[in-house]
């Protein structure tokens, strides 16, 4: 695996007075294709689904319940330093989700992000405040402000495990899918972590943050059905109290998406759902980590 340089975006303009964290340039933008590999150098409310009997993946599935967010805790318990991240923590259980990490004995190095959420505001501006060395992820379609900014095919590591990044925009313009790594060394079966694009026997709505339910039909047959059936999907939320999914069981079950395209997007743009009481507080601020605040008093 090649561990490519970082490039300094200049779309990204963080403060450093605000995110006080690593001497290092606080803003990384990667060209398609490139690994980001981080050198590390050095349960409460929570439950697990885990599917490997004998991994070294550590995997944690957490639950915030006013949001009904997932968030997920990775970590590569082989390794010495035990190199852990989090997809889509919420602001809310930043403490929870950091005192895990703790008692676990795990090295937080990446707070990710699936998209700009409009239903919550991300923990990740928290958790690096509170964690110096973390970096925010997302992509870089999204438009928001991180250290780092993911592209298709990028690949996360932690320790010897990865993440695939893969675009699933529709639901926003700048979703993605991240997937456990390909290989004798990574966890069987696959893991991806959809975000809003794919839900258990649902999907994302598409019509407000430049969603598309053409776009959002064509990243989950694209990227997500084609992935093996046994892969293990697990969305950002779940409204019904479901905890995972295949791939093999959406493409069977899921009503929305097992339709033909004309009629998936007849169904999405009939779906007469209120106006998201978050979306005005939370899309802001997740457009700058989180951290809205302390970024408007620093300005
Ligand atoms: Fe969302």
């Amino acid at each position: 695996m090649l561990n490519l340089g970082f490039i300094r975006s200049s779309a990204c303009r963080f403060s450093p007075s605000i995110i006080n964290h690593s001497p290092s340039p606080s803003c990384f933008c990667f060209s398609p294709k490139q690994t980001i590999s981080f050198a590390v150098r050095s349960q409460m409310g929570s439950f697990t689904t885990l599917s490997q009997s004998s991994s070294r993946l550590l995997f944690r599935q957490l639950f915030e319940k006013e949001s009904s967010t997932y968030t997920y805790l990775l970590a590569d318990s082989f390794h010495p330093d035990k190199p852990a991240l989090l997809i889509d923590p919420v602001d809310k259980t930043v403490d929870r989700d950091l005192s895990l990490v703790r008692e676990l004995g795990l090295k937080l190095i990446y707070a990710i992000n699936t998209h700009v959420h409009a239903d919550h505001v991300t923990g990740t501006g928290l958790i690096k405040g509170k964690v110096p060395g973390v970096k925010s992820v997302i992509s870089k379609a999204s438009g928001s402000r991180a250290d780092v900014f993911v592209e298709p095919g990028d690949k996360i590591s932690f320790g010897d495990l990865f993440l695939e990044v893969r675009a699933t925009p529709g639901h926003t313009v700048g979703c993605v899918t991240y997937v456990t790594g390909d290989g004798p060394d990574q966890p069987q079966p696959r893991m991806a972590f959809t975000g809003d694009t794919l839900l258990i026997r649902g999907c994302g709505r598409t019509d407000f943050q430049g969603g598309s339910s053409e776009q959002l039909y064509k990243s989950v047959h694209s990227q997500i059905f084609t992935l093996p059936k046994e892969t293990l999907l697990y969305p950002a939320h779940d409204y019904k109290g479901f905890t995972v999914t295949t791939v093999g069981e959406e493409m069977q079950y899921n009503p929305r998406l097992t339709k033909n395209e004309e009629t998936f997007r007849s169904i999405m743009q009939n779906l007469n759902l209120p106006y998201p009481k978050m979306i005005d507080v939370a899309v802001p601020a997740n457009m700058v980590c989180g951290l809205q605040d302390l970024e408007s008093k620093a300005n």
